[in-house]
């Protein structure tokens, strides 16, 4: 374990190459001392829980029971809602017709990109949201999963990420185009409450979020970052509509508004000078506010580990090189903390079929804006 440790550790570093320089030489020397605290110092594991080994083996799906979620007439069993190859809609008048390989992939390869990114592209904390990004990053993306290029920040198996890259290499170049069109135009909403606190539920791993304890009391956060389901059903059942909670040490929301607005901490740039002032995103330069911070924290350690180095990707590199996970924690808390802004691109008509107000009713969306503690 030790020794292929130590060869992710190593591997990762050359990747890195020359820009993180600096970097290897300081970690240099923890390597000797401990790879297993260097994966951790870089890359904690309460960074991307794991499920419990129960949800890796063979498992049988209910196919006669309907399934419900709040505010939605849509009933799927468990047997649909554990099939790749089928996007479950829960809000179908939330979205504009899917294309087929967001709705449905192509089997074997390509799973439906709408069955983990969710039809209207809001993502969940164990993978990303795609809704407003640029068609043209979206289509970098892929390209750099498919190089190899983007990989996972965390070195171990992490299904996820791992069946993305999967998809990434089998998709064709008019899916990935289809896809990108599609997600850039549906209206990205914040899926995430971020509340200060110093104690946190004791916790189980439910599809890769947190999820309380039934009866487990609590513990303390600490310096870690821990996004929550309030719900375990629903988020195992894939609804759309739900709103996280992302619990945060006290007074990250301040500390991550100064790296974020005046680059303390160590970026050599603030990140509203590319991101945008409101971090909305800014030509082709993705936006960061009102995502899952989770998302948002494992892309910050995939760029300083060299996970992921692809070209339009190198500013990246130098803005986390001196960042230490603390301020990672604090500017990824910031950004999910702000309220998202519509983005409309010239020509593109807004994407989903309802007013705003009758969309958020649709989807029981509430958006905690600017730093909410509790
Ligand atoms: C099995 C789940 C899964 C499927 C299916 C899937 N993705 Fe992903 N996707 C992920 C995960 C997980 C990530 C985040 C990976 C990481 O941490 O870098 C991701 C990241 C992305 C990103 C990067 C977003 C960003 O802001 O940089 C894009 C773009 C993307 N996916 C597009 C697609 C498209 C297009 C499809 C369908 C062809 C698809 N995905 C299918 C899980 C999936
Ligand atoms: C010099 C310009 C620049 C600065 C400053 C900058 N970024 Fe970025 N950022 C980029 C670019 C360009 C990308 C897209 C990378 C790619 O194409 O893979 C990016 C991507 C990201 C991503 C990944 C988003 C996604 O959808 O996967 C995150 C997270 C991020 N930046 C956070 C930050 C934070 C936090 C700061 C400040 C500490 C910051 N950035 C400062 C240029 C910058």
């Amino acid at each position: 374990m030790r020794s292929i440790a130590s060869a992710v550790v190593y591997g990762i570093f050359s990747v890195v190459g020359f820009c993180c320089a600096l970097a290897t030489a300081v970690y240099g020397a923890e390597v000797a001392a401990s790879d297993d605290r260097l994966i951790q110092a870089i890359v904690p594991a309460w960074v991307f829980p794991l499920n419990p080994p129960s949800f890796s083996g063979i498992q049988t799906y209910d196919h006669i029971k309907p399934l419900h979620v709040p505010g939605s007439r849509v009933t799927y069993t468990e047997a649909d809602l554990s099939d790749l190859f089928a996007a479950p809609d829960w809000f179908p008048a939330a979205h504009s017709p899917m294309p087929s390989v967001v709705a449905h992939g192509r089997a074997p390869d390509v799973f439906a990109c709408g069955y983990c990114h969710t039809p209207a592209g809001q993502g969940r904390p164990e993978n990303a949201s795609l809704a407003g990004l640029p068609p043209p990053y979206i289509v970098q993306q892929l390209a750099d999963f498919n190089s190899g290029a983007r990989r996972s920040a965390w070195p171990g198996l992490y299904r996820p990420a791992d069946r993305m890259i999967h998809a990434a290499k089998f998709v064709t170049a008019d899916e990935v185009t289809a896809a990108a069109e599609y997600f850039s135009q549906q209206q990205l909403q914040s899926h995430v409450r971020v509340a200060e606190v110093l104690r946190v539920p004791r916790s189980r791993v439910v599809g890769w979020v947190y999820a309380a304890e039934p009866g487990g009391g609590d513990e303390l956060l600490g310096k870690r970052l821990m996004e929550f389901t309030p719900d375990a059903a629903r988020h195992e059942n894939r609804d759309d509509g739900l709103q996280y909670i992302a619990y945060v040490p006290i007074g990250s929301l301040k500390r991550g508004r100064s790296v974020a607005r005046f680059g303390e901490g160590g970026a050599p740039y603030a990140c509203v000078s590319c991101h945008g002032d409101r971090l909305q995103g800014a030509g082709l330069i993705p936006r960061i506010a009102g995502r899952s911070p989770t998302y948002l924290l494992r892309q910050l350690l995939a760029f300083k580990t060299g996970a992921r180095s692809g070209a339009t990707g190198q500013p990246m590199l130098a803005v986390v090189s001196n960042l230490g996970i603390n301020d990672m924690i604090a500017v990824a808390a910031y950004a999910a903390s702000l309220q998202t802004t519509p983005v409309r691109r010239p020509g593109t008509p807004l994407a989903h079929s309802l007013p705003p107000a009758a969309f958020e009713k649709a989807h029981r969306v509430r958006n905690y804006c600017g730093g909410e503690s509790g």
